[in-house]
């Protein structure tokens, strides 16, 4: 399958040549299994919030309150200290981000892989052997800063190894697994929600199993030859290029890669350059992407389907296994997108789905609105199209703002500011993610049916936002982004005309030595 990437720059097209070798795509597919421990994290802490046991253990007031027949449907699961346990992780990712997109510059992007599986797993023998809340809440602090390693090296690291026409889909095999792992939480808290008492323990404690997946897998794929060069290795990195594209001809490619790399060489402090003029355009895209990813109100239905479910009127096993239905429904469409990106284009794909996220947040929010009162349950008829409807909204979340949220940012930033401007498009998923974790349920119980209006509003918002300020990114190699997107962009190319030559150094921060 050989093929050629072109790329246009000032001194003319360039023809990057290279394969889509079995190594790339393996080396592909085990970092992706970063996602998993993500996903799976996304998926258990509702379906293990909503069990007696756990409940009893560690949060004895709600568990009395959500048998309390008389109380609000909406109201019942509201309580700061529940919702601690699950958005603390978020918290603590957002934190280590920072930190990450350090070592991934230092030490590359595959030992920050391998540090994110090692904290990860000690999270989890803490949260599965916990005796009391501190142990419960320090596990899922290390648990998040092994996502924020994680998500912080996935997703560059599969942007830098992809040939650029199938960068699309190589890194939303992140989000694939983030789906999997989500699906994989449903099913097990399907299964050890009838275990009594410690059904809870196990849910938690398989959220080891993707992190050895990811730790001893990572002991087998390369590092990206972008990072090699970055870090002086050239030979490495020129060897390492030549096996991934499966073919001696990289001399374009590496050639891109070592100017790109002596930019970055020159920028002293990435953070600082990262908040300059010239990297406004994708700061603030990396930044709205997340938040509007987050405002869709995805979370808010993978934290919490169990207990929407079962404010809506299904019983505890009814309610996990229509979140497992939903989660299935997740992971076809991620391969949707998986299938359209490349093709369609990035642009498309969002704008589609915010009509159907629209459509549905705005019936699920009718719907509650007429039949769902403080104290009964829905009709069973009705409640399956609730059902219905979320299986709608997340189908498109799926194949758009899902993935898409990080494979733009990964793929938009110039190397000198790559990883320090990815680190702030994970914290603020991280932030926001924490800010939905934490306040839904308290939305919920004060916003009723309201709060599906109050997504649906935002996704106007970011409609507008495609339309007007997203560009399309699509088969543009990462390293011409500034060329062929930036400067001819109606907006953002105000931002970067002034960067004619990026061998000019007059607007990066330039080390003094
Ligand atoms: C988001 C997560 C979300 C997941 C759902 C990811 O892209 O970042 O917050 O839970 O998609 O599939």
């Amino acid at each position: 399958m050989a093929g050629f990437a072109i790329s246009n720059s000032d001194d003319g097209p360039k023809q990057f040549e290279g394969k889509i070798t079995f190594y790339v795509v393996l080396c592909g597919i085990i970092a992706a299994t970063g996602g998993l421990m993500f996903g799976y994290d996304v998926g258990i802490s509702g379906g293990v919030t909503s069990m007696d046991d756990f409940l009893q253990k560690f949060f004895p007031k709600v568990y009395v309150k959500k048998h309390e027949v008389k109380e609000d449907n909406y109201c019942k699961f509201d309580d700061q200290g529940l919702q601690l346990f699950t958005s603390s992780l978020y918290l603590a990712a957002l934190m280590s981000s920072f930190l990450a997109s350090k070592t991934c510059k230092s030490y590359g992007r595959k030992m920050t892989m391998q540090a994110a599986s090692i904290f990860f797993l000690v999270g989890v023998v803490l949260n599965a052997a916990a005796r009391d809340l501190a142990m419960l809440i320090i596990g899922r602090i290390l648990l998040g800063v092994g996502i924020g390693f994680a998500n912080q090296a996935v997703p560059l690291f599969l942007s830098e190894i992809a040939p650029v026409r199938i960068r699309g889909a190589l890194n939303i095999l992140f989000q694939l697994d983030v789906t999997i792992g989500i699906l994989i939480a449903n099913v097990v808290n399907y299964f050890t929600s009838t275990i009594r008492p410690w059904g809870w323990r196990l849910s938690l404690g398989l959220a080891g199993v993707p992190a050895i997946i990811l730790f001893l897998g990572s002991l087998l794929i390369t590092e990206t030859p972008t990072s090699l060069i970055e870090r002086q290795k050239l030979d490495e990195g020129l060897a390492m290029l030549k096996k991934i594209r499966g073919t001696e001809k990289v001399e374009l490619e590496f050639n891109e890669i070592v100017h790109a790399s002596k930019i970055a060489q020159e920028v002293k402090r990435p953070f600082r350059n990262v908040m300059m003029r010239s990297s406004r355009p994708q700061l603030v895209i990396a930044i709205l992407m997340q938040v509007f990813q987050q405002f869709t109100g995805i979370n808010a239905i993978m934290f919490y389907a169990p207990v929407l479910f079962q404010t809506i009127g299904f019983k505890n096993d009814g309610s996990l296994l229509s979140a497992v239905i939903m989660g299935s429904v997740n992971v076809l469409c991620t391969v949707v997108s998986i299938l359209l990106v490349d093709r369609l284009g990035r642009r498309i794909l969002l704008l589609e789905a915010c009509v159907q996220m629209l459509i549905s947040q705005a019936a699920i929010g009718v719907i509650l609105q007429l039949f769902m009162k403080a104290t009964n349950t829905l009709h069973q008829d009705v409640a399956i199209w609730v059902v219905v409807l979320v299986c709608l909204f997340v189908s498109s979340f799926a194949w758009s703002w899902g993935p898409l949220g990080w494979l733009i940012p990964s793929e938009t930033f110039p190397l000198e500011t790559r990883t320090a401007g990815f680190a702030f498009a994970v914290s603020s998923n991280m932030l926001f993610t924490f800010v939905i974790a934490q306040a839904f349920l308290s939305m919920m119980c004060h916003m009723k049916a309201g709060i599906f209006f109050f997504f649906a509003a935002w996704i106007v918002l970011m409609a507008l936002f495609v339309v007007f300020l997203l560009p399309e990114t699509k088969n543009v190699p990462i390293d011409e982004m500034m060329e062929r997107v930036w400067k001819k962009h109606w907006y953002w190319k105000r931002y970067v005309d002034h960067v004619e030559n990026r061998n000019r150094t007059s607007d990066v921060e330039v080390a003094t030595n």
